[in-house]
């Protein structure tokens, strides 16, 4: 699905794939990012940044890879990262080369922190940098990103003008990038609000927005970036990402869908709409997010908002009852619209093959009956030793044995 500038609606950009794997111990294999980007598109994000071609084979193929497979004419744009080089873009152009919709996203940095220390160029290098590349990326590619880098902490005067620049070589997303996580929600709109109003060419392009959660406020700045003109969102699954990681996809989706009508008038949308802001199923958000946990061996914190293990469990005997007289007097979404269940079949050694088979299913899991086969026999084995199977058994019976066969 090609992304067109379509400011009636939010575009999910998801770079769990590429800055979510940057987490420290998160590498993940060639098979295990095309098993991810199969379900980020069951999922229906519009863009998966699938990696940085540039900065290993490992992750050119993969990005190749996810190109031919998940990159079909329906499916995702399929982006990858490059910097403001002529190599990384060459380099990222020929690995999204099988995609129906590719997109290079390039970037360099605008902060005066960064061009004195890492960079150590000079405020009009940049800019004729930034214009120069986003115009190479134009003349191998139809669909450019531009990114200034720590735009958080840039001079506001500097950023529009490198963006009017890009914009003018043929950027048509410009991504605003919290690379630090500095701001706060309320500085973070505003610089948005700016950009929309003293960034002469914006309209050209859709105004994208990237942040880090090093003061845990990733989501509250996009939530407030909406507000003011933002149209994608760059997240990944469970947060995960460099350092405290960038803002959860789970989140955001959730917070849009469940406050849909609090965001409609931003949107130019009748406030009493119900209709999605965004194209995400979100009966697919828990098994996306236990995938990426397995696959990435990052745990998910019990209390971590719409996918802990304790997002929708009640303890408190005043909560239970209130919840079991009527589940709106302490729930705001319903667990079934993540993909959960209230299923409270219990297996053990006794369960047969069809309550495992339904089990499974619910979780996200078809398996072929070759495949099934196999992971019952696990199953029974585990069940010999342990009284009761969770589904986090279940699922690691899943993940190990069949799709790392
Ligand atoms: O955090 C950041 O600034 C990035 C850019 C490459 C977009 O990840
Ligand atoms: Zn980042």
């Amino acid at each position: 699905m090609k992304v067109q500038p379509q400011p009636d609606r939010i575009i999910i950009f998801d770079t769990t794939l590429r800055d979510g794997e940057q987490s420290p111990g998160a590498t993940l294999n060639v098979e295990e990012k095309l098993t991810i980007a199969r379900q980020l598109a069951r999922l229906g994000v519009d863009v998966i940044e699938a990696g940085f071609p540039f900065a290993s084979p490992g992750d050119f193929e993969a990005v190749q890879k996810i190109a031919q497979t998940v990159g079909t004419e329906q499916g995702p744009v399929i982006c990858g990262l490059a910097r403001a080089t002529r190599q990384d873009i060459q380099t990222a152009a020929e690995a999204l080369k099988p995609a129906a919709h590719g997109r290079i996203h390039t970037f360099i940095a605008t902060s005066d922190i960064h061009l004195k220390h890492k960079l150590k160029k000079s405020r009009s290098e940049v800019l004729a940098i930034a214009e120069e590349m986003v115009g190479y990326a134009k003349s191998l590619i139809d669909d450019v990103e531009f990114s200034p880098e720590d735009a958080g902490r840039s001079e506001p005067e500097f950023l529009y003008q490198v963006l009017e620049r890009a914009i003018a070589a043929g950027a048509t997303t410009i991504n605003i990038p919290d690379t630090v996580g500095y701001t706060v929600p309320s500085e973070f709109g505003a610089l948005i609000r700016g950009i929309k109003e003293n960034v002469p060419n914006i309209d050209q392009a859709i105004i994208s927005v990237h942040g880090h959660n090093d003061l845990g406020l990733a989501v509250a700045n996009f939530l407030e970036s909406v507000k003011h003109g933002a149209r994608q969102l760059e997240c990944t699954i469970n947060g995960i990402g460099e350092r405290a990681g960038n803002a959860a996809l789970e989140e955001l989706v959730m917070a849009l869908h469940v406050r849909r009508q609090y965001f409609n008038p931003f949107l130019g949308r009748p406030a009493d709409s119900e209709a999605s802001l965004t194209n995400i199923d979100t009966r697919q958000i828990y098994k996306t997010s236990r995938l990426v946990s397995n696959l990435t061996g990052m745990l998910v914190q019990p209390n971590k908002a719409i996918v802990g293990a304790n997002a929708f469990a009640h303890e408190s005997g005043i909560h239970q009852d209130g919840v079991l007289k009527n589940k709106l007097t302490y729930e705001i979404m319903d667990a079934q619209s993540i993909g959960l269940t209230d299923n409270q079949i219990v297996l053990g050694k006794h369960s047969g093959r069809n309550a495992f088979r339904t089990r499974l299913k619910e979780l996200g899991f078809e398996l072929s009956d070759q495949d099934l086969n196999k992971a019952f026999v696990r199953f029974k084995e585990l069940a010999d030793k342990k009284k009761e199977i969770s589904d986090w058994d279940l699922e690691a019976i899943v993940n190990d044995e069949i799709q790392q066969a």
